[in-house]
Parts: C-alpha cells; sequence; structure tokens
C-alpha cells in the first residue's frame, strides 16, 4: 500500500518522506516544484537507502491525480502542497485561494472517486488567530486574519463538512506551531526562497554572512522579555507526528484536529541566544518595529495529540539549532538551485 505525499519535495514533506521510507512504506510524492527541486528527494533515498516514486506534477490537475490513483494503490494522502508565505497571500490572495483551496477541494474529489479516504492536512496554527490565553487548545474559537491563514481555515471547514456527510472519510487536520530544525544527517533541511519569512533561517543565514543582522520585530510585547513567544518544534518531530496520524487513521472516525507542538514558548532573544551556543556565533541584532499581523505569544498545549496519537516532540531547542546550524553551514546554497 502506497501513501502519495503532495508537496513532498518541500520542506516538511521531504522529512516526512524520510520518515515513512524508513518504517518500510512505499511512497509516491507528487510536486510541482514551485518552491523546490527534486534533489531533497534525491537525498531522502540517499540517507535512507530507499526508493520512492516522484512524479512531477499539480494537484489541480485532475486528469494526472485520476491516473495516478488508477494505477498505483493508494492507501492514503499526506498533503502538504500548498503555498505557505503569509506576506505574499495579501499580494496574490487568488493565487493563494486557486492553489490551497481550490487545488485541496481537486484532490479530495480524485479520492472520493477512488475511494481513498484517509487524509492527513497540514493546517496551522495561524488558525487560533490572537488567543485570549495560551497553551492553546484546539477546542479555542477559530479565527484568521491573512488570506493564508484562510485558506487554511477553509479547508479545515470542507474536511469538517466532508466527514459530516459521509463517514467513512478519516481525516486529520495536523495544526502545528513552529516546525525549525533539520534532519540530524544536515543532507535536508529548509530552503526559503528570497529572504527568509521565519526567524530560524533567517538567523542560520545571519550566522553565515548572508544577511547582515537579524531584524527583532518588536520588544514591546507583554512577554518575559519584550519580544515574541512562540512553540518552536523539530521537524522531524513534525514529520513523526504524520506517521503517528497515518496509524491513528486506521480506527480513527470523522475529522479531528490536533495540535502539533512541544508546549514549550521561547522568545525571540532566547532563540538567538540558544542558536549563538549551537554555533559558537554571535549574531548580531537590532530591535525594529513590530511587524503587522504578528501576535505576542502563542504556544500549543500538545496532551491531545500525546493522548490520542501516541506523539510527543522528543527534541529539544539545542538540538533543533545543532541542527539548525549544521543544515546551514553545510549548505550554504541549500540544495544548490
Ligand atoms: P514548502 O513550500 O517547503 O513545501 C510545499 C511543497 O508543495 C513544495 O515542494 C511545492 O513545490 C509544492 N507545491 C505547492 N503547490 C503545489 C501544487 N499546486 N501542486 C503540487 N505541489 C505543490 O512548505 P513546507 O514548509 O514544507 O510546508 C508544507 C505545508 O505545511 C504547507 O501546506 C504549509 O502551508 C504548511 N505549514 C507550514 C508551516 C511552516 O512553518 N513551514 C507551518 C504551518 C503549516
Ligand atoms: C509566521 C506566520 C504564520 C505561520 C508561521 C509558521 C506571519 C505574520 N505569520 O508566524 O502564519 O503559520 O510563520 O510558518 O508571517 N521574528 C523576528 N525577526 C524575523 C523573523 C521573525 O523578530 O526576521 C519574530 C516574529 O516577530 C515572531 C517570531 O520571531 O515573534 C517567529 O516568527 P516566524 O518564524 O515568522 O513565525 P510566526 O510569527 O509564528
Amino acid at each position: 500500500m502506497t501513501v502519495l505525499v503532495t508537496g513532498g519535495a518541500g520542506y516538511i514533506g521531504s522529512h516526512t518522506c524520510l520518515e515513512l521510507l524508513q518504517t518500510g512504506q512505499d511512497v509516491l510524492v507528487l510536486d510541482n516544484l514551485a518552491n523546490s527541486s527534486e534533489e531533497p528527494l534525491r537525498r531522502v533515498q540517499e540517507i535512507t537507502g530507499k526508493h520512492l516514486d516522484f512524479v512531477e506534477g499539480d494537484i489541480r490537475d485532475t486528469e494526472l491525480l485520476d491516473k495516478l490513483f488508477s494505477q498505483r494503490q493508494i492507501d492514503s494522502v499526506v498533503h502538504f502542497a500548498g503555498l505557505k508565505a503569509v506576506g505574499e497571500s495579501t499580494q496574490i490572495p487568488l493565487d493563494y485561494y486557486e492553489n490551497n483551496v481550490w487545488g485541496s477541494v481537486n484532490l479530495l474529489q480524485a479520492m472520493q472517486r477512488a475511494g481513498v479516504c484517509k487524509f492527513v492536512f497540514s493546517s496551522s496554527a495561524t488558525v487560533y488567530g490572537d488567543p485570549h490565553t495560551v497553551p492553546i487548545l484546539e477546542n479555542f474559537p477559530l479565527k484568521v486574519t491573512n488570506p493564508y491563514g484562510r485558506t487554511k481555515l477553509m479547508v479545515e471547514d470542507i474536511c469538517r463538512d466532508l466527514a459530516s456527510s459521509d463517514n467513512r472519510w478519516q481525516i486529520a487536520l495536523l495544526r502545528y506551531f513552529n516546525p525549525a530544525g533539520a534532519h540530524p544527517s544536515g543532507r535536508i533541511g529548509e530552503q526559503p526562497s528570497g529572504i527568509p519569512n521565519n526567524l530560524v533561517p533567517y538567523i542560520t543565514q545571519v550566522a553565515i554572512g548572508k544577511r547582515e543582522f537579524l531584524s527583532v520585530f518588536g520588544d514591546d510585547y507583554d512577554t518575559p522579555d519584550g519580544t515574541g513567544v512562540r512553540d518552536y518544534l523539530h521537524v522531524v518531530d513534525l514529520a513523526i507526528g504524520h506517521l503517528k496520524a497515518l496509524d491513528r487513521l486506521g480506527t480513527q472516525q470523522g475529522c479531528v484536529a490536533y495540535n502539533l507542538g512541544t508546549g514549550q514558548g521561547y522568545s525571540v532573544l532566547q532563540m538567538v541566544k540558544a542558536f549563538e551556543k549551537a554555533s559558537s556565533k554571535e549574531i548580531p541584532y537590532q530591535i525594529t518595529p513590530r511587524r503587522p499581523g504578528d501576535i505576542a505569544c502563542c504556544y500549543a498545549d500538545p496532551a491531545f495529540a500525546e493522548a490520542e496519537l501516541n506523539w510527543k516532540a522528543e527534541k529539544g531547542l539545542d538540538e533543533m539549532m545543532a541542527d539548525s546550524w549544521r543544515w546551514q553551514s553545510q549548505n550554504p546554497e541549500g540544495f544548490g538551485e
């Protein structure tokens, strides 16, 4: 039985393919390479010594999806494919709705035609907006503030409606907190296109001299040191969360949302210090105004995922930073394209 991984050449997808191969699963990746290349998949096969199948193509291509589902014994789908930059989503919202929402509908329709009902979806903690309190539980109100976030919430709603309409569907909505780090081999990791939006890749690019200094977006938040607090999660832990979700789908009914986070928040300045310790590099920074749309503090209550999926983040901040640094320092140009 094969797991279809959409967006499997990307950052989280490639780490998940690696874990799937290591547990002996057959993997078929569908990726249009809009934000990736084949190189991570080549390296995943090199690390694991196992083969995966790759099809270059788009989740919006109905004919291609029907062909894949009819030719292969696909048992489940892990759906990473999508556009993910919040700022860009405010500039080109229609591209986000077409790719993330319509693409997902097209994929679910193809699954329905093929009778494949196990679906794991990459959602985000962004669906909680600015929470009233932390830690965040899955039953907190959902509120989104930008087109990217709306695409995630829309697909969640579509999945809930679908599962209510037909009890054969088994769907896990995985709400990631802040993925960071890289595989400990140093061979695969995150390759942001252009200037990184996210904190950890920005820090690592300062460390290799690609960027002059880190802008710390605001030091006047209501947090212990005034800088934003987030729940940073090692990408290998996150990848394993997908395997646990797939296991759980065998017995889970309907559509269920799970927080994937550590439960521990760190501030921007704590992250800088942890990186400096792991890399022995100094990270120059300047305090700049808040980034519009940012919230003060966001971290998960991960107890539900632990109870239901038997999943818990195992890797701490030091390991995350050491792995980020290994990846960045050994691959200053990422995958080289
Ligand atoms: P990524 O950009 O590295 O990977 C996404 C992959 O999907 C890329 O390889 C891209 O080429 C592919 N893709 C995009 N549109 C496609 C399409 N129409 N058809 C086929 N392939 C397509 O991103 P990532 O960081 O690995 O994120 C994976 C998923 O997790 C995304 O849905 C993202 O929104 C979600 N997510 C990411 C984060 C994060 O911080 N990285 C946080 C929460 C949620
Ligand atoms: C961002 C996205 C969010 C997405 C998440 C994970 C925005 C507004 N939100 O959230 O939708 O789900 O990434 O991909 O883009 N910071 C700096 N300097 C930087 C970069 C970040 O100080 O150069 C700070 C931020 O203000 C924040 C923290 O670092 O306090 C983490 O930022 P980031 O990595 O962008 O993640 P989120 O803000 O959680």
